[in-house]
This record gives structure tokens, C-alpha cells and sequence, in this order.
């Protein structure tokens, strides 16, 4: 009468290795995905700690209860003619032991999560940079207000080392920002800005998203955060609180000229130094769009759908007044038909392949 148990036993532990071999598998797809497991920096380390400490407890947890079930399964199992067992309802040392044990688990997180909660208020660096993080439909616009006010779109630029104050801010729905590798989640409540405080250790990119369901294209709210010396981080603050340069380039021109039409891009994107008079023009608080000032630097489209202009690709190079490989350049897509690549945007414009090629040609040269 043993045999089922057994063979049943067998089975699970086939089901159990087959989802674990596999979850290790799907684990190493896309090296784009941001780990809370590989901290560049105290906020985001200090939560995984948590992370760990409270998984340690959990598995503490799990192994005892369900050892000792399964063991009460395999040895008080029912055999042929065995008496009813003894009863232990209404135990007193029992339910003591079953309602203080888990008790003095809970609180230990707890414990674990105010150390950390006090943790992430002290936050220290070799200086403090105040920036703003603006949720929008779906997008992040990022402003400097010590710096002449720099607006940027899809990238958030900030220095090693430094404490970045992050005002988080919107006027439409909750958006949550959140940086895995560097720092968690906040919320970012329309009527309640919210801050977050945190540091990077390390250089290089970092993706970022919404963490917050806020319509169709919460998926496609993505941005960067691109860590710089301090020295690097000045000479790029430097550049952008320039106006837009003008470019001496023919197609580059045309492709002002288009931006400038009437009923054209204007009504939702700025340019410093085109249709606006700085970063503070009172006018710029009207666009909707992402400011465009110096769209040549960055390489992120609408929240990460599209990119352009990494280093080494050359697809958005105009050759002979054309783009030489619409297929795989970002801006020349976006340009083409918004809706495909982000259904439900704000963008919505008509423009011919001849219209692009300009249009690509002068954002490309707003470095
Ligand atoms: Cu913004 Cu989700």
C-alpha cells in the first residue's frame, strides 16, 4: 500500500526540477533587465539587504513548517489497522508555541524594514543635486532647476557620487519612479511630490521605469540614467544650458523650417533658441511634448520604444538628402507613424519620407 506515495513523490519531484531548471533559463533572458540584486549604490543596497535578510528569514520558515509536514505525512501516515491518532485540540503549549514563533519571525522583518526605512533617510555624498522627475502620459521629462532650469526627456544624467534629490512630480495620473539597480520605487502622486533621495556609485547607463500602472503605455515608460564623473557631468550640464546650435547644413535647415511651420511640432515640443527664449520661457510650460533643445545628445525615443544615434550606429546618417537606413533608425520610424510604435500617444502627425529625412537630419543636429 506504500507504492502511490511514493510514485507520486517521484512525480513532484520531476514538476519541482522542471520549473526550476526553467526559471533559470528565462532568468538569462534579456541582459536589458534591470536586477534590485545588483546595487550601484546605498539606496538600491541597503534594499536588497532587506531583501536578503527577509528571504533568509522566509526560507527559515519554509523549511521548518513544511519539513515537518511533509515528515508528519511520510510517518503518521494511515496504514491498515491503525487507531485513531490522539487528539491535540485546545493544546495550550501548542497554540503558545504556534502563535509566539511566528510572531518573533514577523517582527524581525520588521524590525529589518524600519533599520532600512531610517537607513535610506541618510543618505551622504560628495555634494547635492537637486533634480525634477516629471511623470507624463508616457514619458519622463527630467529639469535641473539649480542648473538654468536644463529640461531633458527619457534621460536623467546625474553625477557619481553625489546626493541626488529627486522632486518627483505630475499632473495627470500616478506614475511610480523607479531605477532597480540604483534605488526603489516611489510614487509620483499628481497634488503630493514626493522626493527621493539616493547616490550612484557606478558609472555607466541604468534603465529606469514606471512602476505604477498608468494607462496602455505603462509598459513603454522606460528612461536612463546615465552616471558621469563630476567633471563629465559639468561639461554635459555646460552644453545644455546652451541655446540649440543652428545648423549650416542645407537639409538640416529644411528640416527647421518644417519644425516651424505653422501648425507644426511647435505646438507641443520647444526648442531654446527657436521658438522658445530659455529653458524658463514662460511659453514652454504649455508644450506638452519633451523639450527638443538638444534631442541630438540622447538616444532614447517616447520612453525607450525607439533609440538613435548609439555609438557605432550609423542608420540615421543621411547619405545623399536621405537617411541611410530608415528601417533601423529610431527617429525616422517615430516620425513615420507614431501610433505604430506607441498606439495612443500624444504625437499624431502627418509628414511625407522627404519631410523626414529633413526633420531627421536638423534633430540630429541639435547636440
Ligand atoms: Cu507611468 Cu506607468
Amino acid at each position: 500500500m506504500r507504492m502511490p506515495l511514493f510514485r507520486g513523490m517521484k512525480r513532484w519531484a520531476m514538476i519541482i526540477s522542471v520549473v526550476f531548471l526553467s526559471s533559470l533559463l528565462f532568468a538569462s533572458c534579456g541582459d536589458n533587465s534591470p536586477s534590485i540584486l545588483n546595487p550601484t549604490g546605498p539606496v538600491a543596497g541597503q534594499e536588497a539587504n532587506l531583501f536578503w535578510f527577509t528571504l533568509v528569514v522566509a526560507t527559515i520558515v519554509f523549511v521548518a513548517v513544511e519539513g515537518w509536514l511533509i515528515f508528519s505525512i511520510v510517518r503518521f501516515r494511515e496504514r491498515p489497522n491503525t487507531p485513531q491518532p490522539k487528539q491535540i485540540q485546545g493544546n495550550n503549549t501548542v497554540e503558545i508555541i504556534w502563535t509566539v514563533l511566528p510572531s518573533l519571525f514577523l517582527f524581525a522583518v520588521l524590525a529589518g524594514t524600519i533599520y532600512t526605512m531610517f537607513g535610506l533617510q541618510n543618505v551622504t555624498g560628495s555634494g547635492r543635486l537637486e533634480v525634477k522627475a516629471v511623470g507624463h502620459q508616457w514619458w519622463w521629462e527630467f529639469d535641473y532647476p539649480s542648473l538654468g532650469n536644463i529640461t531633458t526627456a527619457d534621460t536623467l544624467y546625474i553625477p557619481q557620487g553625489t546626493v541626488i534629490q529627486t522632486d518627483l512630480v505630475s499632473n495627470n495620473v500616478i506614475h511610480s519612479f523607479w531605477v532597480p539597480s540604483i534605488t526603489g520605487k516611489t510614487d509620483v502622486i499628481p497634488g503630493h511630490n514626493n522626493t527621493k533621495v539616493f547616490r550612484a556609485d557606478t558609472l555607466g547607463e541604468f534603465r529606469g521605469e514606471c512602476a505604477e500602472y498608468c494607462g496602455t503605455q505603462h509598459a513603454n515608460m522606460n528612461f536612463s540614467v546615465v552616471v558621469l564623473t563630476q567633471a563629465e557631468f559639468n561639461v554635459w550640464a555646460s552644453g545644455q544650458q546652451q541655446a540649440a546650435l543652428s545648423s549650416t547644413d542645407t537639409l538640416a535647415q529644411q528640416g527647421q523650417k518644417i519644425f516651424k511651420s505653422t501648425g507644426g511640432c511647435t505646438a507641443c515640443h520647444g526648442i531654446v533658441g527657436v521658438n522658445l527664449t530659455s529653458y524658463t520661457d514662460p511659453k514652454a510650460a504649455g508644450l506638452v511634448g519633451p523639450n527638443l533643445t538638444h534631442f541630438g545628445s540622447r538616444h532614447l525615443i517616447a520612453g525607450g520604444v525607439l533609440e538613435f544615434g548609439r555609438p557605432g550606429d550609423t542608420s540615421c546618417d543621411i547619405v545623399n538628402g536621405q537617411v541611410k537606413d530608415p528601417a533601423k533608425c529610431g527617429i525616422y520610424q517615430w516620425l513615420l507613424d507614431t501610433q505604430k510604435y506607441k498606439p495612443g500617444n500624444d504625437m499624431v502627425i502627418t509628414v511625407t519620407p522627404t519631410q523626414i529625412n529633413a526633420l531627421v537630419a536638423y534633430l540630429e543636429s541639435l547636440k
